[in-house]
């Protein structure tokens, strides 16, 4: 893992967005894994205003999101293609057809995980995946668990990450309680991975990450085996390291 400890988050997201657009200047094609969560926002201001400076171009990026809440259209404003849109996709001429996220209308789970699978390997797997990380240690939504889960598949959400997560609902009660996530050998097949985590809240978490056993129990330890893994924090984040 390469550790990099940006000085505040306007920092860390101008670094994580400086590696993503490296990316896309050396493959114009890249197949590009996108996060959500409130850490990946400042990042995806970053791409925008390079975008709007000529520097960056989306035309051919082919787009994957880890996730999306299950039982929530893509019009309502809490779905991840919705916070997507908002915060990338409209901003940017990424071709909509290229844009790849779980359908959390889906009327039949397992071909909709057995299709998200198949398409990430059709077009050739993911050459740079963006991550956040939960306060759980989970990274997409895959929780604490028994086993690491290996590909997309259905996910029954933890108390914590509900309540984690109620900050961008009216009420607790609203948060959906099931999620479609890539597995973790999905996100491990990822050539390169960023994880991005910003302040106090992370610090414990990431320091697991990094030096903790590597256990089902926090799932982003499982990156310690992966071969190219860039962690941006900023001090907050880094402050048990
Ligand atoms: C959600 C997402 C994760 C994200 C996490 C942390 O649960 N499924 O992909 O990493 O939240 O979010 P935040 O960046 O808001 O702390």
């Amino acid at each position: 893992m390469r550790i990099i400890v940006a000085k505040n988050y306007e920092e860390l997201s101008t670094k994580a967005a400086h590696l993503i657009a490296g990316q896309l200047i050396m493959n114009p094609e890249t197949r590009l894994g996108l996060a959500t969560g409130a850490t990946p926002i400042g990042t995806y201001k970053v791409l925008v205003k390079m975008y709007n400076d000529g520097l960056i171009d989306f035309k051919k990026i082919v787009s994957f999101n880890l996730d999306e809440y299950y039982g929530i259209d893509s019009e309502n404003a809490q779905s991840y293609y919705y916070f997507m849109n908002k915060n990338l996709f409209e901003k940017v001429n990424i071709d909509k057809n290229n844009i790849n996220i779980p359908n959390g209308m889906c009327e039949d789970i397992e071909k909709e995980c057995n299709d998200y699978e198949a398409k990430i390997r059709g077009k050739g797997g993911i050459d740079l995946q963006l991550l956040g990380i939960g306060r759980n240690g989970h990274i997409g939504f895959n929780e604490p668990d028994l086993k690491f889960e290996a590909m997309t598949h259905l996910v029954d959400l933890d108390d914590d990450t509900i309540d984690a997560n109620s900050r961008f609902f009216d009420s607790i009660d609203e948060v959906p309680k099931k999620a479609i996530s890539m597995g973790i050998k999905t996100i491990m097949h990822s050539k390169k991975i960023v994880l991005i985590a910003s302040g106090i809240d992370k610090a414990d978490t990431v320091y697991d990450m990094i030096f903790g056993p590597i256990n089902p129990n926090l799932p982003a330890s499982a990156l310690q085996l992966h071969k190219d893994v860039t962690v941006i924090l900023d001090e907050d984040a880094a402050r048990k390291i």
